[in-house]
């Protein structure tokens, strides 16, 4: 998958249907040569013409040649020598200088992949990755960079990182570090990012490039419901099944950078890691600093070729967690059933009533500890509220056990209220400036979890429960965004750090949870996606995608959130009606095919619903398990968005191609529309497929190529779902039912 041509001084890397290509060049520099289809091993240096450019300068050492840092297309760019791009390394030595010469010293290449500790990585043994580590060095600093790059075999992806580490006796400052950059040659893309808000996480967006530097960055402390750090590049014509696409990630959950810079000669550099933005850290002698992880992925089979390598990688490659291929349970959970109005009567006779609807697991979200009534206190003193539960989680525990359910809790351990024992114990644990008066969001601070001792607090805090309770599934919360910053563990010179730290520190706790309790499903939650990132997702299989639980708007949210994320990372639950964020009226039978597919449960109270809605939950669960193996394994193809106009359609595919379900929606009635006909994907071309709804069977090549049309539907927020089963009889005269 790698090599090294040592005559071409040029490195190949192999994926399953591309090439990257890097040069050292004669005076050592790292350039960027190509990312594109499968090429043979070839000296690609033709083609760099070095014309003498007016205000561009030559390098010191190759003048005789033009090179020009300001229109070469360099690997992992410093600051200083004439490249005018944002760099992607910025180091301060003591004398206040910020000048880099990176130059090549050496390599190594090694089947498999390597831990990155402390940070949430991909994982690969030698028989699925290679690894390349690049050394370079700045000799008058004497500081080292390694860049260390993995191909995938099966896939179309390439990780990246880079290591920087203090040779000197000296202290250097780190100003900037990004996970990687990417050259390419020309700027004829489209950019598509996922912007949103609370509620309306991961909005897809395609704009045009233009010149200058576009940025999708968070500054919030989170990877953020504002922008997901999520960037495609696709050709103009790219569609979502055909075209050549480049996406890019990190899996990182704080501050991030993505930008996209297109300079003078209509050449794109895009670059991605760490926020810059109030970033710098202290690199004392033989300290090193490592970069979150990246992922690039290149596709030409279209934004969903590009989606399902994103996918794979997170089945194959990501959590160490083993919920992530396996059946994951169908929750209730107490929120919009309750939300702070229980006790344990209501949540007895809540429970009672899941007998024999198919729910397996009940979680009991915010409100069951300290003196929490409302949000305005308690967060941080994790005891349970025994006037609310005066038999403890125990008599609810039994409870469940009692109607063949699981256990599952609400936390939210990285925040403190103002109102509590904790923060009147200890002031200092949150994120503070010294003398000025912290702002509150949902009346809550947030925990420095750059401090050891706070984060030894947060782990025993929820371990004590864990240990104490027969608990199978944690919900793990995180309300507000950092403002203040400021630490009272840190020295003056590294308040800097403090946001990176504080991401470290929530990683070192989730490492020792998920660590101590292997049978515990985590599931990510900030105000529903404010953290929905690839990070949080190695720790956690799957997070609550939004807190707007409204199948109309869930249709965009989850199409968007697609892009980056498989539905096994994606809980959608069905909720009562007039929904709570939106106050729309759908179907029950919309609300339960929107949410299907995906971590599937429940967001009511099952005392209040009609004798039809609970036989529909009895039918919604079953299908649901039915198609699981869909959601675990197969493969999601989107096929209409509802970013373009009313309608939307996605379909789920299973691994081996003989089971297939449909999703069609329409949102608003209109009357004698035209009848929409839809091509589906991914399915075997020669077998043959009967189509449950419409007893209708035909070959796979032609559902692909011809399509099926929809039925008539009948009134606003009106939903189908189909079901396509191999079918292993002889080809009939077809008609399609109405
Ligand atoms: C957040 C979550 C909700 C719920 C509440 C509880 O908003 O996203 O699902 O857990 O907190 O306070």
């Amino acid at each position: 998958m790698i090599c090294f041509n040592e005559q071409m001084q040029s490195f190949f890397l192999h994926s399953r249907s591309s090439t990257y290509v890097m040069k050292v060049i004669e005076n050592g520099q790292l350039l960027h040569l190509y990312w594109g289809d499968r090429i043979p091993e070839c000296d690609l240096s033709y083609i760099h013409l070095f014309y003498n450019r007016s205000f561009s300068p030559v390098l010191y050492d190759a003048s005789e040649l033009c090179y020009s840092l300001d229109t070469l297309s360099a690997e992992y760019p410093a600051f200083g020598y004439g490249d005018y791009h944002t760099p992607a390394f910025t180091i301060q030595a003591p004398n206040g200088s910020r000048i880099c010469d990176l130059r090549y010293t050496g390599h190594m290449i090694t089947p498999g992949k390597p831990d990155i500790q402390g940070l949430p990585h991909l994982r690969a043994d030698e028989n699925e990755a290679d690894t390349l580590a690049l050394f370079l060095r700045d000799d008058l600093l004497d500081l080292e960079v390694t860049l260390f790059y993995t191909v995938f075999k099966d896939l179309d992806v390439i990780s990246r990182y880079a290591v920087i580490k203090n040779r000197s006796s000296q202290e250097l400052s780190l100003l900037q570090a990004a996970s990687c950059c990417l050259e390419f040659d020309h700027s004829d893309f489209q950019l598509i990012d996922l912007h949103g808000s609370h509620c309306r996480e991961r909005q897809a967006e395609r704009t045009p490039l233009h010149h200058g530097i576009h940025s999708i960055e968070s500054r919030r402390g989170a990877s953020s419901h504002q922008l997901s750090p999520f960037a495609a590049f696709a050709r103009p014509d790219t569609g979502e099944q055909h075209g050549e696409v480049y996406g890019i990630s990190l899996i990182y959950s704080g501050n991030f950078r993505i930008s996209a810079e297109v300079d003078q000669f209509d050449r794109l550099r895009v670059q991605a890691g760490i926020n810059p933005f109030n970033f710098r850290w202290t690199l004392g002698s033989g300290d090193s600093f490592t970069t979150p992880e990246a992922i690039m992925v290149r596709s030409t089979a279209g934004l969903n070729g590009m989606s399902q390598n994103f996918h794979a990688l997170y089945r194959q490659h990501l959590s160490p967690s083993r919920y992530t291929k396996a059946p994951r349970p169908i929750v209730i959970n107490s929120w919009e059933a309750s939300y702070f109005d229980f006790d344990e009567e209501k949540l007895k006779a809540l429970i009672a009533s899941c007998e024999g609807l198919g729910i397996d697991t009940f979680v009991l979200d915010d409100g069951w500890f300290g003196h929490r009534d409302n949000d305005t206190s308690s967060l941080g003193d994790w005891a349970v509220n025994t006037k609310k539960l005066p038999h403890g989680l125990s008599g609810i525990i039994e409870t469940c056990k009692r109607h063949h359910m699981e256990f599952g809790l609400w936390f939210e351990p990285e925040m403190v209220s103002p109102d509590s024992d904790l923060y009147r114990r200890h002031p200092d644990w949150c994120i503070h400036a010294p003398g000025r008066i912290p702002s509150q969001s949902r009346n809550q601070l947030v925990l420095d979890l750059s401090r050891q001792e706070v984060q030894d607090f947060m782990a025993e805090a929820v371990s004590s429960i864990l240990r104490e309770y027969d608990i199978r599934y944690v919900k793990w919360d995180m309300n507000r965004n950092i403002t203040d910053l400021g630490s009272e563990g840190l020295p003056a010179d590294r308040q800097a750090e403090l946001s990176h730290r504080y991401i470290l520190g929530l990683y070192a706790v989730l490492e020792r949870l998920t660590t101590a309790f292997p049978h515990v499903l985590f599931e990510g939650c900030s105000g529903g996606g404010g953290r929905f990132d690839f990070g949080m997702l190695y720790y956690m299989p799957q997070t609550w995608t939004s807190d707007n639980s409204d199948a109309v708007d869930r249709l965009k949210i989850q199409y968007g959130t697609s892009y980056l994320f498989p539905p096994a990372a994606m809980a959608a639950h069905v909720s009562a009606c007039p929904n709570h964020q939106t106050g729309r009226m759908t179907p029950f039978e919309t609300r339960g095919n929107v949410a299907l597919g995906f971590c599937f449960g429940y967001e009511l109270n099952p005392l209040h619903l009609s004798p039809e809605e609970t036989e529909a939950i009895k039918r919604q669960t079953a299908r649901y398990k039915e198609f699981e193996p869909l959601m675990l394994e197969g493969r999601f193809y989107r096929l209409c968005s509802p970013f373009q106009g009313n309608e939307c359609c996605w379909q789920q595919v299973s691994s081996d191609g003989s089971l297939s379900i449909v999703l069609y929606a329409r949102v608003l009635a209109t009357c004698n529309p035209p009848v929409p006909r839809i091509q589906l994907a991914g399915l075997l071309p020669n077998a043959l497929y009967r189509i449950d709804e419409l007893d209708l069977i035909l070959p796979g090549e032609v559902l692909m190529n011809v399509g099926f049309s929809i039925p008539w539907l009948w009134g606003d927020f009106s939903t189908m779902l189909f079901t396509l089963r191999k079918y292993e009889g002889l080809p009939e005269k077809q008609t399609q039912k109405e």
